[in-house]
């Protein structure tokens, strides 16, 4: 079976599928996505990604390629097109295809809009899951607006490569006063050597997670607390629990940091918990 992607207004195979050779997704980076989890066949926290598409957007003068229901349908017919049942789906919005200018193109330039849909392999996660997986620590060299869920991810890329060179996972940035950020692509967790569960307040330098933000539900259901509240790299690495969150993952345990074990080694109770809680408290919307 081809695999099909939405590409302004048609379906079309994956393959064949482009965009504009000027699109200024292309050129600048001038554009918002979103990673959205598909779980036994509903899409996971549709609305919180939603909302956050229309903050990303307006937060960069992006028009709404179309309204928010039509998008809704097209999302799913994605999903149900390449018979998605569990996976991501991916969409990306642009400020369109304009003769190259840094400044804004005119204003009736229609945005560009992508939608794909992948199946992800559930052994993996379920292996990860089981093993935990390895970090390393990057100093943080991103623009200011991470806040924005912006295709400007070079540094995000670069350092998920260093990860990877090194045997590791994730890369997890570090700002200049020694606290943790989040990860390339993940929000990063701790239960600290006091049995706090933490995580870094989202107002300024990181992305408010969607996973982030419905973990608040599930902690609250499951009777856990929650301190957000920036935390060292030491802190990190005395903890007796360190895991990431993000769509493509919900919740992996990390179990080593620039190859010191955490705690004993092996994944924690905590996120295992959370990992199990997760679906039933999250939205679900049936593709
Ligand atoms: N990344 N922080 C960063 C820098 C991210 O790129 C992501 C998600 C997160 C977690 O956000 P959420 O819980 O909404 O997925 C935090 C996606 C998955 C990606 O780039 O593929």
């Amino acid at each position: 079976m081809s695999r099909i992607a939405y590409v302004n207004g048609a379906y079309q195979r994956h393959t064949e599928a482009a965009i504009h050779i000027e699109d200024r997704g292309f050129q600048f980076a001038d554009g918002v996505y979103e990673v959205c989890e598909i779980r036994h066949g509903y899409i996971v926290d549709l609305t919180r990604h939603l909302d956050r598409l229309d903050r990303s957007l307006g937060e960069l003068r992006i028009a709404w390629p179309m309204t928010r229901a039509a998008l809704i349908l097209i999302i799913r017919e994605v999903a149900r097109r390449n018979r998605v049942k569990n996976g991501l789906f991916y969409l990306q919005v642009t400020r369109g295809a304009a003769r190259r200018d840094h400044v804004f193109p005119a204003a009736d330039t229609p945005s560009t809009i992508v939608v794909t849909a992948k199946r992800t392999d559930a052994s993996l996660i379920a292996r990860k899951n089981a093993s935990g997986i390895s970090a390393i620590t990057v100093p943080e060299n991103r623009w200011d607006r991470v806040d924005i869920k912006s295709v400007g991810l070079l540094p995000n890329v670069l350092a998920r490569q260093a990860a990877k060179e090194e045997g590791a996972q994730e890369a997890i940035f570090i700002d200049a006063d020694g606290t943790v950020k989040e990860g390339a692509a993940t929000n990063v967790w701790i239960v600290d050597k006091d049995g706090h569960l933490r995580t870094r307040h989202a107002e300024h330098g990181i992305l408010r997670g969607i996973t982030r933000t419905t973990l608040k539900d599930v902690t609250a259901a499951i009777g856990l607390e929650i301190v957000e509240q920036a935390f060292s790299v030491e802190d990190m690495l005395e903890a007796r629990e360190v895991f990431i969150t993000a769509a493509t993952s919900i919740c992996f345990p990390v179990v080593a940091v620039n190859g010191k074990p955490i705690a004993n080694g092996h994944p924690g109770s905590v996120s295992q918990k959370i990992r199990e809680a997760f679906f039933d408290i999250a939205e679900k919307t049936a593709i």
